[in-house]
């Protein structure tokens, strides 16, 4: 993979560098960002340079620029990294202002995760980045709990397209959520799954990107090799030391089913954990509704009815219930 911010194509404007548009939103007041900030003065035209890096954000700038009516600044993607850490460093004060739009916390969160996910899966046996994710997932659930309409809005913002670094978003998202409707409130044991759920398919980077790309039908051989991914994963993460037992066993057992026959162990019923049964009806879900370049999206509801017709057995179906029910109603 080659850039860390996926979320949001970038924009060119002939022969000019590549932008992407940052929300305004994410722009702290008194803080000094490691990026240059561009705007947009002429429609058509590519934005032009506003501020150089390293140059504090007071509320003078923040209110010129909201006078002046600008949800977006621009940002050189050749920058995309040091954006990035920026909004990690500030993530959890975007997401608890109330003065910004719950609609606007989730754009910035979602294209944060997506961005951290996928240099994670670049430089999976990164600790620095494992602790970033770590925080991310802190903040994260933090918001989704405090904020009720959080999860409608963050579903507007969910990628069809599959990678598996949106995937592992959504997943999370999706997980969390039903965590915390089902009764799930303690907020450590929610971190701690958060962790498992954001990183559960980390141990696909150690598989060869020629079985994790493959748009026909896997042989036998690869099939076996794509079934080793919770392992490696598993492996992965125990060597960074700093995840629990709950991360751990989401990663190791989100392809385990109800009644027997999933991978890597073939657990049943109990054998299964519950947070980690979430998990699982989130990653079916997900992956049935993204597109990827051998198959089509398939809408929601469509979704949920193969799931209902066709594997319900082994999931949880109580959870189920509840997941159909939470995408009935994302405003909760
Ligand atoms: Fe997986
Ligand atoms: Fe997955």
């Amino acid at each position: 993979m080659d850039s860390v911010m996926r979320q949001g194509s970038t924009l060119a404007w002939g022969g000019s560098m590549p932008f992407r548009r940052i929300p305004i939103a994410s722009l702290r007041q008194d803080t000094v960002p490691p990026f240059d900030l561009y705007l947009q003065t002429l429609e058509e035209q590519p934005p032009v340079l506003y501020r150089e890096r390293n140059l504090p954000v007071t509320a003078s700038v923040l209110s010129t620029l909201t006078d002046q009516h600008h949800e977006y600044v621009f940002l050189a993607t050749s920058q995309d990294s040091e954006y990035l850490r920026y909004v990690e460093k500030n993530l959890d004060s975007v997401l608890s202002d109330e003065g910004v739009p719950v609609a606007k916390r989730s754009q910035v969160l979602y294209s944060c995760a997506q961005g951290l996910v996928s240099q994670v899966l670049d430089e999976p046996r990164s600790r620095e980045l494992i602790e970033r994710s770590r925080d991310l997932v802190a903040a994260t659930t933090k918001f989704l709990a405090g904020e009720q309409a959080a999860f409608a809005h963050l579903l507007k913002l969910v990628s069809y397209d599959y990678y598996t670094y949106t995937h592992s978003v959504n997943v999370f998202v999706f997980s969390v959520t039903l965590a915390q409707r089902v009764g799930f409130t303690d907020p450590q044991l929610l971190r701690e799954f958060g962790e498992g759920v954001l990183l559960h398919d980390i141990g696909k980077s150690m598989i060869d990107p020629s079985i994790t790309n493959c748009t026909g039908k896997l042989s036998d051989e690869q099939w076996k090799s794509m079934k080793m991914h919770p392992v490696h994963g598993y492996e992965i993460l125990s060597e960074h030391g700093t995840l629990t037992g709950m991360a751990l066993d989401v990663v190791r057992h989100h392809h385990e089913k109800i009644r027997g026959g999933g991978y890597p162990d073939n657990l049943k019923g109990k054998q299964i954990a519950p947070l980690v049964r979430i998990s699982t009806i989130a990653d079916i879900f997900d992956a049935l509704t993204t597109r990827r370049s051998y198959k089509s999206a398939l809408p929601t509801f469509d979704a949920l009815r193969i799931m209902r017709d066709e594997i319900l057995k082994d999931l949880d179906d109580d959870y189920f219930r509840a997941f159909v029910s939470m995408m009935g109603n994302p405003g909760g």
